[in-house]
């Protein structure tokens, strides 16, 4: 048997394709290895979100062009969303040997057929249908706990700055029978722990011959599968989170309490030209909404410094709404200017590269001080976790996650002395994938420090 190496950059969508690659390459005869050296055929699943991250996989394909030096056989292979947006550059400057695009994974066997070195193959079609539904992925966690599931594909959103929807194009939703095998399977396999996921899980509809399925529905059916298997999803787009769907999350145990709501900007005049549609009062009162159904909600968020044309002013309101919601959490970015977006073609990349550091170091330092006063706040309360294993800092300690997705660590045993009295009760409650109780004692801005 071949063997294949993957390495994967950008979203959990792309830990998710991986995945199903790995399932089709299987099919074709393909072992899967996470030793480069030793592969017939090195892959890497790209990101084109920012320009950093097209920047790293260059330097990547540097690489894996050292390794073809050694052994002219090996092949190299580009799949994601940088093989659908630099498709020539790939095939004529990098001399790849496959370009394949986020919708065409189920050619790599027939391209893989074709193949050889000189001969580079292409697919880079986008598709209107295609979810892999019927694919099961070869899971690639490390704890065998917590599973992804795509549950749509692509974005109809046009978000000025952003190049999803070129790269991995309409959105298109999942047949939710489908997700419900995927779920009930991986839960049969012993995990306890699904993330549903789509660029705007919100917008997902499935529409057969009887039955229409909403977001909202879907989430109930998923976490009636078992009360035991926790329900996760990612992402969530102001303009359309529901109410129904906060009232499913509120009513319902097993669907674990945390919401990322990407805000981007906190200034209403930046919003609109980023084509967001939601103004600053709008997700301010989503927030409300979920905070009254879900007092202990976590909330996180991604933000984006330096837009076309943002002032001081509005950077203060981006501040200030950081201020007023307390995000448990974010991931915080400088601008990056994206060839063929709409911001790309019709604005101004005019704040310069140093003011954007600036202002995202501002947002980093409000950001810390927030995550900070948030974990702070939790001290003392008794949270459910589920155990995912050793922690990685220190081996005597467990780590497990709460509902509100913050991270908790623990000791993994009775403390030195007790054990000898009698033995230890919840030894086996505090078992990766268990779920156990823990008080939280202290903290630092991620983690939660629990007895
Ligand atoms: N679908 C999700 C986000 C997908 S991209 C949503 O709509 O929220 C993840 C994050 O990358 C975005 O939320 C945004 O904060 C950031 N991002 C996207 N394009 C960017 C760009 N051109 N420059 C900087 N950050 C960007
Ligand atoms: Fe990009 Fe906007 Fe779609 Fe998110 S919703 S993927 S930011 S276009
Ligand atoms: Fe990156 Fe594509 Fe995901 S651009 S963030 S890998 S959808």
């Amino acid at each position: 048997m071949k063997k294949v190496y993957i390495e994967t950059y950008g979203c959990q969508m792309n830990v998710n394709d991986t995945e199903v690659i790995f399932s089709i390459l299987a099919d074709a005869g393909y072992a899967r290895t996470e030793v480069m050296e030793e592969a017939d055929l090195v892959m890497a699943n790209t990101c084109s979100i920012r320009d950093n991250a097209e920047q790293r996989i260059w330097g990547r394909i540097e690489v894996f062009h050292q390794l073809r030096k050694a052994r002219p056989d090996v092949l190299v292979g580009i799949v994601g969303c940088m093989a659908e947006r630099l498709k020539d550059k790939l095939l004529d400057t990098h001399k790849v040997d496959l370009v394949v695009g986020p919708d065409a994974y189920r050619s790599l066997p027939r391209l893989l057929e074709a193949v050889h070195p000189g001969s580079p193959q292409i697919d880079v079609l986008l598709s209107r249908s295609e979810t892999y539904a019927d694919i099961t992925p070869v899971r690639t966690d490390r704890n065998g706990i917590s599973a992804f599931i795509s549950i749509m594909r692509g974005c109809n959103n046009v978000c000025s700055y952003c190049v999803v929807p070129y790269t991995r194009g309409a959105e298109r939703s999942r047949d939710a029978s489908t997700i419900v095998r995927e779920a009930c399977d991986v839960y049969a396999r012993g995990y306890k722990e699904v993330t549903l996921l789509g660029q705007n899980v919100d917008s997902y509809l499935w529409k057969s011959a009887t039955e229409t399925v909403n977001f909202a529905g879907l989430l109930s059916r998923v976490a009636a599968i078992a009360p035991d298997l926790r329900v996760r999803f990612a992402t969530s787009h102001p303009k359309d989170i529901s109410d129904e769907v906060i009232a499913v999350m509120a009513s319902t145990h097993n669907i674990c309490k945390h919401i990322h709501l990407p805000v981007q900007s906190g200034s209403s005049r930046m919003l609109a030209l980023m084509r967001r549609k939601y103004d600053r009062e709008w997700y301010l009162e989503r927030v409300s909404a979920i905070r009254r159904a879900m007092p202990d909600c976590g909330i996180t968020t991604d933000v984006i410094a330096g837009f076309c044309s943002e002032t001081l002013e509005d950077h203060a309101a981006t501040l200030s709404l950081m201020e007023e919601v307390g995000f448990d959490w974010a991931f915080m970015f400088a601008y990056s200017d994206r060839p063929g977006t709409l911001a790309n073609r019709t604005m101004q990349d005019d704040v310069p590269a140093e003011e954007k550091n600036r202002r995202l170091n501002e947002i980093i330092a409000l950001q810390n001080r927030k995550s900070l006063e948030r974990y702070r706040a939790q001290i003392g309360r008794t949270l459910e976790v589920l155990v995912e294993g050793p922690s990685k800092r220190d081996p005597a300690m467990l780590c497990g996650r709460a509902s509100n997705n913050m991270m908790c660590v623990f000791p993994a045993l009775l403390p030195e002395g007790a054990s000898s009295v009698m033995p230890d009760p919840d030894r086996a409650s505090r078992r990766p994938g268990t779920y156990t109780m823990v008080r939280v004692l202290d903290c630092t801005s991620a983690t939660l420090i629990c007895e």
